[in-house]
């Protein structure tokens, strides 16, 4: 009998659509992927420069905590970047955000504890939570006041004696909503008032066009930890280098014995990181205009087919929609099962997955606008087309 925390682990449910993906792969009609946050920006080419010019005589373990200079590196761009002060001893270099997560949530909770989530959230920190042993508990951000951060009576509401730490992502995977310096302040004051630790997701912090993001790291507390990658902003997905930061030493202490239990990062990896980590503001102005144009695109024509509630982004590259539909993931599965416009279809990631209060969500879905210009607008005219088939359909039966 396998383990009860595997058991209840669920599938990722933006990937759970791929065997219908698949089929219609099979039948010959070509699939524009709106559903998942893979950037298709290429890589910039020094990731590869750092790699080649290094070329390791042997591909080593580097240290548990990273690279030195990555860690050095990290630290100058929150410097420059972000304009915060940051040391290299505060930064554990990880396989990715997704590591740093599960660090995190390893190192704040015991079996059984619980963990609170702004909903909708990134839904991996679910599975996250459930491999630890935790439970993730939503408060929940709502539309209609543009997923403000939630009064902290609603974080009471749901406080318990188990409750170990707050998590979000900002800008914010799946709204896109951005989170500045007074959202950050008022998270914090919860956290102190609770005893909490508050875990800041920001991969996305460089895909801003909207709203003024503030990292949690200016904070300047010791409960805060960020967790942060090159795979969004420097469209480095597959390379797995991310890392975990934190000004408290006990964290850190602690984070060492998963670290030195996992052995090390990728050693190339790491290296072309550090390429990327140096690139200069064009590179990221670069990066912002063009997710701009791209969630324009999408917002327009979301507008012109007269969809009423979605969100404008003012971060991130994604954009939900409530869809005049009941059942958005039958809606999702059936644009690949029985829709087509000439050979064509639009995949999206269904919402439910990000809400865990039962019933929110249903409606929704999200867009990753992470095509070139022409294929997104394309990919949305299809989706909207789709729409419109099902519409008629259901309405009609
Ligand atoms: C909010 C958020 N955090 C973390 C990740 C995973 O990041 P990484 O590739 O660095 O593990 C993603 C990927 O989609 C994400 O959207």
């Amino acid at each position: 009998m396998l383990s009860d925390r595997i058991l209840k682990a669920e599938e990722s449910p933006i990937r759970k659509l791929v065997p219908y993906a698949e089929e219609a792969k099979k039948r010959g009609i070509r699939i524009y992927h709106l559903n998942i946050g893979q950037p298709d920006l290429e890589t910039p080419s020094v990731f590869y420069e750092y790699i080649l010019a290094s070329r390791p005589k042997v591909v080593y373990y580097s240290h548990s905590a990273g690279l030195w200079e990555l860690r050095e590196a990290f630290a100058e761009y929150y410097k420059r970047r972000q304009r915060v002060d940051v040391s290299p001893d505060h930064v554990l270099v990880t396989n990715g955000a997704s590591e740093a997560i599960l660090f995190a949530f390893s190192i704040v909770t015991n079996p059984g504890d619980e963990i609170l989530a702004l909903e909708p959230f990134y839904a991996n920190y679910e599975t996250f939570a459930r491999i630890v042993g935790a439970h993730l508990v939503p408060v929940t951000r709502r539309e209609e006041n543009g997923f403000a951060i939630p009064e902290e009576r609603e974080f009471s509401k749901v406080i318990s004696s188990k409750t170990k730490a707050i998590v979000l992502s900002n800008p914010c995977n799946p709204t896109g909503v951005v989170y500045g310096r007074r959202d950050m302040e008022k998270l914090l004051e919860i956290a102190e008032k609770h005893n909490l630790y508050l875990i800041v997701d920001e991969v996305y912090s460089e895909i801003v066009f909207g709203g003024d993001f503030a990292t949690a790291l200016s904070l300047d507390s010791k409960r805060v930890v960020v967790v942060d990658s090159v795979s969004k902003k420097f469209s480095a997905c597959g390379a797995r280098v991310g890392c975990l930061i934190t000004k408290n030493e006990e964290i850190l202490r602690n984070a060492m014995k998963l670290a030195q239990g996992r052995l090390a990062p990728p050693l190339l990896e790491q290296i072309g990181s550090i390429g990327l980590l140096n690139l200069g503001d064009e590179f990221f102005e670069f990066v912002r205009n063009t997710y701009f144009r791209r969630v324009k695109i999408v917002c327009e024509k979301l507008e012109r087919a007269g969809i009423k509630s979605f969100t404008r982004p003012g971060g991130a590259f994604y954009v939900t929609v409530k869809l005049p539909v009941e059942d958005a993931e039958e809606f999702a599965k059936w644009m690949l099962k029985d829709f087509n416009l000439e050979m064509e279809t639009t995949m999206v990631a269904p919402l439910r997955g990000f809400y865990s209060t039962p019933g929110l969500g249903r409606d929704e879905i999200r867009i990753a606008c992470v095509l070139k210009e022409e294929d997104l607008a394309r990919a949305m005219d299809v989706l909207l087309e789709g729409l419109k088939t099902w519409i008629e359909v259901y309405s009609s039966t």
